[in-house]
């Protein structure tokens, strides 16, 4: 099976922590050149510092926030004029949690725009060189809500939905170019957003977060949460010449908690 991604460059959205970073760390061992995107100049520097450079790849970092669709626009603009972009995961920080009738329409367009306009942005931009190449990978990191919605992550939910729907349509378009499009859908994995996402449910409830937690995990097949380094080999898989013919699928890695087929 050939996973080697030598010579290929990925821009990894999201990826100063958690499960961007994780995917990167992955694109990088199989020899991927990186990119990571994120807000914080800081944590980016030393997010590059972990990656993978056995290989002789080069990694870099561009700082732009996703709320910003301009400084986006920017910023990637910027990247593809000197370098071809081959894998792209679009990922980024996910909408705070509540119901839909208490969630403001700010709320609601600033995550469209984060998460579904930004993707937009980025897919138009790299394609380009993606097609240039005959080799293209488009990986978006959604969740399983696009599945079977989880109440209290109204927002979230609703844009996720939105992007799965533009992620098969990009996937019927690009195709005949040797392009794939896919989703990874993250069950319960550790990372900070995890954490603050139990923190926030347990306050609610006034118990614990280790009840919290517990209850959580009982919930799933495989009674433990996710670790990000196990979302980051389902995204280097799809990323590599060996996934050349999966293309326009949602992939749950949940430890098997969805209901659904
Ligand atoms: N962890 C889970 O259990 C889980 C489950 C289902 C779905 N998901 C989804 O998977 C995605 C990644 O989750 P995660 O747990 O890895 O999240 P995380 O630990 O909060 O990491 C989010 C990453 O996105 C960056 N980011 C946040 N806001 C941004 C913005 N406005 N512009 C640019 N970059 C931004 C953050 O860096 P900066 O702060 O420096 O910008 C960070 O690198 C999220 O959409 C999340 O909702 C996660």
């Amino acid at each position: 099976m050939n996973l080697s991604l030598e010579g290929k460059n990925a821009v990894i959205c999201g990826s100063s922590q958690g499960i961007g970073l994780a995917i990167a760390a992955e694109l990088a061992l199989l020899g991927a050149n990186c990119t990571l995107m994120a807000r914080n100049e800081e944590t980016l520097q030393a997010a590059v510092k972990t990656l993978d450079i056995a290989l002789r790849q080069q990694h870099g970092y561009l700082v732009a926030d996703f709320t910003n669709t301009e400084n986006v626009k920017q910023a990637i603009r910027q990247h593809v004029q000197h370098t071809p972009v081959h894998i792209l995961v679009n990922n980024t920080g996910g909408p705070a949690p509540g119901s839909v009738l208490t969630a403001t329409e700010e709320a609601f367009t600033q995550a469209f725009k984060q998460h579904l306009i930004v993707n937009q942005i980025l897919a138009q931009a790299v394609v380009p060189s993606m097609k240039e190449a005959g080799y293209g990978r488009i990986i978006n990191i959604i969740s399983t809500s696009i599945r079977i919605p989880i109440t209290g992550l109204a927002v979230s939910g609703t844009v996720r939905g939105a992007v799965a729907v533009w992620s098969k349509i990009l996937a019927n378009e690009v195709g005949q170019f040797n392009i794939t499009v896919n989703n990874i859908l993250p069950g319960s994995t550790k990372t900070q957003r995890l954490e603050s996402l139990i923190q926030n449910t347990a306050q609610k409830r006034g118990v614990s977060r280790e009840v919290v937690e517990h209850e959580m995990q009982q919930d799933i097949p495989m009674k433990r949460f996710g670790e990000a380094s196990e979302l980051g080999a389902v995204a280097a898989f799809l990323a590599s010449p060996a996934a050349s013919y999966v293309n326009g699928v949602s992939i749950p890695v949940d430890g098997g908690k969805t209901g659904a087929l």
